[in-house]
């Protein structure tokens, strides 16, 4: 039986797992995949990048930081200044942070409730639904204005799960539920996400490629070796169940619980207090799941170096489970990965990374066994290079 904490896993992902473990085996892709070492380094890939991102759905806030009409945040988004803003009908619209007249922003604080934004070089303001031009000091004194070339300059911007996500190429040919599908929609959904709090919200800038701090967090080898006295006792390595959704993810783990249960044939409990998961939402976002929280990572490539980006890390829990008790240990989880990030993975992936710099030549091999990683160094292939 699933305490009420838990979150199901699928049953066939379970039987999977389970037959893994018992066989020692796991899932495995047909061949490996090699990427360019330079793709780590080089000024261009990491331009294409960018704009590959630019032209797809982006997580950039939770439903839980605009709960009510008029609530905003501010957000810097791949160079991109945008407010992000709750309407009075409910819907959430993301807005350039960028006056008509000559470019000032025309809201300055990270976050707050306002029915008008002001930009305060000459007073110019706009209206929270819509982002229409609201007034103009001294109006006479310019030319007719026309209104409907003045409002803010918007985006698509949709929240589906509780995730607010930001369209910056605008296509109207595709909603969130699209982008998502279905079985990206059926994993997100138990968690119930536009019921959570965030808990805990931390963002490092690191001389590090996105990617690998993508990689690291996806990596299901590494660690029974790099966090051998900590999270690498907890969990079995190079035993994985992956789901390919579309560009999306998702590599189910086992907790070593399982595999105890799964060898002595006793009664099996597929949650996600013995499963761990890994979600990835393509392109720069993940969600992992814990016992009882969930861990969004979203990482953003700095816009003026291959060599850097800022990792954003949130953990969130249901309200309806969340007590003091919760709290304590979701806490006690972040010291961890706290640790285990700062003192081990992320020192390796800038070895990782100054070695790259040293030698940019040849490819760095995903393994077979490694299908989660490689399935986003696929899609980014096939997006960029338009590989098979
Ligand atoms: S630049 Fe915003 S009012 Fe002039
Ligand atoms: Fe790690």
């Amino acid at each position: 039986m699933n305490s009420n904490l838990d979150i199901e896993v699928d049953a066939d992902v379970v039987s999977q797992l389970i037959e893994h473990l018992r066989r020692d085996t796991t899932d495995l892709a047909a061949d490996d995949l090699f990427v360019p070492v330079s793709h780590f380094v080089d000024a261009q890939r990491a331009r294409a990048e960018i704009a590959l991102m630019k032209r797809l759905p982006l997580l950039v806030a939770h439903c839980s930081e605009l709960p009510s009409p008029g609530d905003f945040v501010t957000r810097e988004i791949l160079g991109l200044p945008l407010i992000i803003s709750r309407q009075s009908d409910g819907g959430v619209r993301a807005y350039l942070n960028m006056c008509r007249h000559r470019g000032g922003r025309v809201e300055q604080d990270a976050a707050g409730n306002k029915r008008v934004f002001m930009c305060r070089y000459h007073g110019w303001s706009y209206e929270r639904d819509g982002g229409g031009l609201r007034h103009v000091p001294y109006e006479t004194s310019f030319g007719s204005i026309e209104r409907e070339q003045s409002r803010l300059i918007a985006f698509r911007c949709e929240e589906r799960h509780g995730l607010v996500y930001v369209d910056l190429a605008n296509d109207a040919t595709r909603t969130l539920a699209d982008w998502f599908g279905p079985q990206v929609d059926a994993q997100i959904a138990p968690w119930r996400l536009q019921d959570s709090r965030i808990v805990i919200d931390k963002s490092f800038t690191m001389d590090i490629n996105w990617k690998l701090v993508m990689d690291g967090a996806i990596d299901i080898i590494h660690p029974r070796f790099l966090h051998q006295n900590g999270v690498g006792k907890l969990i079995e390595t190079n035993v994985g169940v992956f789901r390919e959704y579309g560009r999306h993810g998702k590599h189910f783990g086992a907790r070593t619980k399982l595999r105890t249960m799964a060898k002595d044939g006793s009664a099996l409990d597929g949650g996600s207090r013995y499963i761990g998961s890994n979600l990835v939402l393509y392109p720069n976002s993940m969600m992992i799941g814990a016992p009882e929280h969930v861990e969004f990572w979203t990482v953003w490539p700095a816009l003026d170096r291959a060599t850097r980006c800022t990792v954003q890390i949130r953990f969130l829990v249901r309200s309806d489970i969340l007590d003091e008790q919760i709290e304590k240990r979701v806490h006690k989880s972040w010291e961890i990965l706290e640790q285990a990030a700062t003192q081990e993975d992320w020192p390796m992936e800038r070895w990782i990374q100054q070695n790259a710099q040293a030698w940019p030549q040849g490819s760095f091999r995903y393994g077979r066994s490694e299908l989660a990683c490689a399935h986003l160094h696929r899609q980014l292939a096939r997006d960029l290079d338009g590989a098979a």
